[in-house]
């Protein structure tokens, strides 16, 4: 069955490493046969949640900027997947601004269903996106219909472009498209 997936890559550099294996997860589930988008926060003007909560009376958000038709596009896809450079041990603070502004789904019907995360960090340790993953899975567990479906740890990787050589994160990067 064709899925709609929807890509967010939240690295703002060039030669990101996150946004290159996002985007061998992309070519894993064109391939698969999903319509497949991506998106990337580079350029894109998103601030921060003021924490009104408006949006959970009017199901919009009172800031007006690029959110209004991210958010749609989450609301839309049946899976998610985010990348993200590992900051601090935890996610990006652009990521971490974006799943803040999809409040307003909070308290609407949402199709998307399995959320993923691809990270990118200097260190190689297997626990350095403990922190991200766990950040993620709160959010996700805010979404009834929603489900952390996996992430791919991509450490050992520092300056910009160094994932492309690294063949073993590309495979994982690329089969973690292919299978959802
Ligand atoms: C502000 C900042 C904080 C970082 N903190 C960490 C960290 O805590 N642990 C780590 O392993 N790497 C850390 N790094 C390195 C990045 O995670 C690493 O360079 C990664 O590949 C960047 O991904 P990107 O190219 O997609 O932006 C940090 C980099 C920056 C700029």
């Amino acid at each position: 069955m064709t899925k709609k997936i929807l890509i967010v890559s939240s690295s703002l550099r060039s030669g990101s490493n996150s946004e290159i294996l996002a985007h061998e997860a992309e070519r894993g589930a064109t391939d698969a046969g999903n319509q497949v988008e991506f998106v990337n926060l580079k350029g894109k003007d998103i601030k921060f949640c003021i924490g009104c909560l408006s949006c959970q009376q009017t199901l919009k958000c009172v800031l007006k900027d690029d959110m209004a038709d991210l958010i749609v596009k989450v609301q839309n896809a049946d899976a998610v997947i985010f990348a993200t450079p590992i900051y601090y041990y935890e996610m990006s603070g652009q990521l971490k601004t974006f799943l803040d502004r999809c409040n307003p789904l909070y308290s609407q019907e949402n199709k998307f269903k399995d959320v993923y995360l691809i990270t990118s960090a200097y260190d190689s340790s297997e626990h350095a996106a403990d922190r991200a993953i766990n950040g993620l899975k709160g959010w996700v567990e805010c979404f009834e219909q929603s489900r952390f479906a996996g992430a791919l740890i991509g450490g050992g990787v520092d300056a910009p472009k160094s994932a492309a050589s690294r063949d073993d994160l590309l495979k994982k990067a690329y089969e973690l498209g292919h299978n959802i």
